[in-house]
């Protein structure tokens, strides 16, 4: 693994400095998952380090970066619609400078498409580039031509990245980069590289600083957190890392995403239960409930498999409740094969489902698979899905009325005089008190439920 320390770019910085009147302002937006959103914040402590100013809205910025997602084609539509907004403020401004980062840089076929079809584009760099980005804006200050990198897969862990978080009592902390599963239907292997783990004294060093800085709630990430610590020199693996996480004294608990079945051990599930710290939830991706299906996309688990591990954390852990990812509509997925995930999503009892018709993905292997379902019919199954999800979370949300739980409050609902918080098993609750319980711990009595959000009211 290559690791490197990021240092501050003087050079660039003072290249900027020179090219503007006073302070620039740069507007950020981030897409898609929360491993992208901690790269947006990092991309803003690194240009409030080169003598950027942030700013909340694209009119008044110097610069716009689109850090942008491309785990599904709508997504990067998005994109490229909110890009092609951004001409009628270029025209205004020619000094605007217009930047594009992230997983969708990260493929060849998009940077084509900037350069031939989105002239006013002026910066493209990949997800591995976030510490560059001085030296890259200084060099597009410099030049008439556009910078637009050309993506390499760089593979590198960079300590040390100045970052500006969006939240003062919730933070992410990735603690890996990249996957190495080549699930058949996914884009992020190829865009984000190979899987490496962070050294558990770095990611302790940022934990510890965040416990200080007063953080109710840090969520490790990666692709698969459960494949931890694989390449280090050090013997350790997830559990161990939560372990010695779980020893930093202070008033905070631990969220962690996302666990892959095949990797998900039950010396994890042991941890779970005997860390009081660590949110009793599991979010556990299952993606199909059809044996055949885990097959094509390469998952390396079965239903009986997946089951087992469940029923395993259920017993060890009272009150773990469940979260999952499902794909409808995969290449070659039958009515027979969609009835098992139903069978599968009624057999759990998930509290919440992420659920997506599958996008095919340029460069994947179920690219190139036959796809005969329409996607009406794939449209049709998921409204099943998500017909039978809903009465299934309404049954679960309800079944916790009458008890006394703690939430960490998290922002004003939108019922004025109302606020929200997060249960430890992820649900929310909203109820009435002072704005000033932002960001602290509440003991919340849950009185009812309007379809899957709780309300409740302080307890005494
Ligand atoms: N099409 C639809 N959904 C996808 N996901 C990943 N790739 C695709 C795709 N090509 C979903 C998976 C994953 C989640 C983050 O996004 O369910 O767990
Ligand atoms: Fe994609 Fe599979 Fe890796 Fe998750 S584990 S990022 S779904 S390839």
């Amino acid at each position: 693994m290559e690791k490197s320390v990021y240092t501050h770019d003087a050079a660039s910085a003072a290249a900027i400095a020179a090219a503007y009147d006073e302070p620039p302002l740069a507007y950020v937006r981030s897409y898609g998952c929360q491993q992208n959103v901690n790269d947006g914040e990092k991309i803003r402590g690194v240009l409030l380090d080169c003598g950027f100013g942030i700013t909340d809205s694209a009119e008044n910025a110097d610069l716009i970066l689109f850090n942008t997602c491309a785990v599904r084609e709508h997504a990067e539509q998005r994109v490229f619609g909110n890009v092609g907004a951004l001409k009628r403020l270029k025209e205004k401004n020619p000094r605007l400078m217009i930047g594009l980062c992230g997983c969708m840089a990260q493929q060849p076929h998009i940077v084509e498409k900037v350069r031939s079809s989105y002239p006013y584009v002026d910066l493209v760099f990949g997800v591995d580039g976030i510490d560059t980005l001085p030296a890259l804006i200084a060099q597009r200050l410099g030049q008439k031509k556009r910078v637009l990198q050309t993506p390499v897969e760089r593979n590198a862990v960079v300590e040390a990245v100045p970052i500006r978080r969006d939240s003062g009592f919730r933070a992410w902390l990735p603690i890996m980069y990249g996957c190495d599963n080549f699930c058949t239907y996914c884009i992020v292997p190829y865009v984000r590289g190979r899987e490496r783990s962070r050294l558990p004294e770095d990611v302790l060093k940022e934990f510890t600083q965040l416990v200080q800085a007063g953080y109710k709630e840090i969520t490790l990430l990666g692709q698969n957190v459960n494949s931890y610590g694989k390449g280090l020199e050090v013997p350790v693996d997830f559990a161990d890392l939560l372990n010695m996480l779980c020893a930093v004294p202070g008033d905070y608990q631990i969220r962690f995403m996302t666990s892959h079945p095949k990797d998900a051990s039950h010396k994890l599930i042991d941890t779970i239960a005997a860390q009081p710290k660590i949110c009793k939830h599991l979010h556990l991706p299952v993606q199909s409930g059809s044996d055949r299906i885990l097959h094509e996309m390469n998952r390396h688990y079965n239903v009986e498999q997946y089951l087992e591990l469940m029923n395993y954390a259920k017993q060890r852990v009272p009150g773990i409740t469940f979260s999952s990812d499902i794909i409808v509509g995969f290449p070659g997925e039958t009515e027979e094969d969609f009835a098992k995930t139903l069978e599968l999503v009624e057999h759990v009892g998930y509290m919440q489902l992420f659920t997506f018709i599958y996008s095919k993905r340029t460069g994947t292997r179920a690219a190139l698979m036959p796809d005969p379902a329409t996607h009406k019919e794939k449209a049709e199954r998921m409204g099943r899905l998500l017909a039978l999800q809903d009465k299934i979370a309404m049954q679960q949300v309800a079944s916790m009325v009458g008890q006394t739980v703690r939430v960490l409050v998290e922002g004003a609902a939108r019922t004025e005089g109302m606020l929200t918080g997060r249960l430890d098993n992820n649900l929310t609750v909203e109820f009435a008190a002072a704005e000033e319980m932002i960001g602290h711990y509440a003991k919340v009595s849950l009185t009812g439920a309007r379809a899957t959000v709780l309300t409740g009211e302080l307890a005494k």
